[in-house]
């Protein structure tokens, strides 16, 4: 028992260490697909209330539709910026600073514009 116990709590931070030094084209792919989970959840990222984005259902239309993203914005720290605080490029906006308010963290922004990316 106690020897099961201490092959658990050695393997956990190897399997952490493992996640966190994981990357290439595969995390990026893992990365964007919680990126669209956390796009489309209605009570995270929310999304789909304002933008049509690919495979999103019932969206509207109170912002524009997200297409093509990589190539309107190729610098990502701006993609990073609008989910974080449009409000500054924009103080008129309606879309929440999903940063600023804590809606979403500081990693979960990542990964949803890693998703954007690939729209
Ligand atoms: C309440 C409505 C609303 C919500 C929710 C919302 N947005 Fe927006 N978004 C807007 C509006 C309106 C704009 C247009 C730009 C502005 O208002 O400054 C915009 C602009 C954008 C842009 C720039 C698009 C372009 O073509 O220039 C991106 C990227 C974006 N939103 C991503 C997101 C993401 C990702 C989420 C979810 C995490 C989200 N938005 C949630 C309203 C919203």
């Amino acid at each position: 028992m106690i020897a099961l116990f201490s092959t658990k709590t050695a393997l956990f931070p190897a399997l952490l260490a493992g996640a966190i030094l994981c990357a290439g084209s595969a995390h990026a792919q893992s990365a964007a697909a919680e990126g669209q989970k956390l796009a489309f959840d209605r009570g995270k990222g929310n999304c789909l209330t304002c933008h049509v984005i690919k495979g999103g259902e019932y969206p509207g239309s109170l912002g524009p539709k997200l297409v093509d993203l990589k190539s309107k914005y190729p610098n990502r720290a701006d993609l990073v910026a609008i989910v974080t605080d449009e409000t500054l490029r924009n103080p008129q906006t309606v879309m929440p600073p999903f940063g600023r308010n804590r809606i979403l963290t500081e990693q979960e922004i990542s990964a949803v514009v890693d998703f954007l990316q690939t729209l």
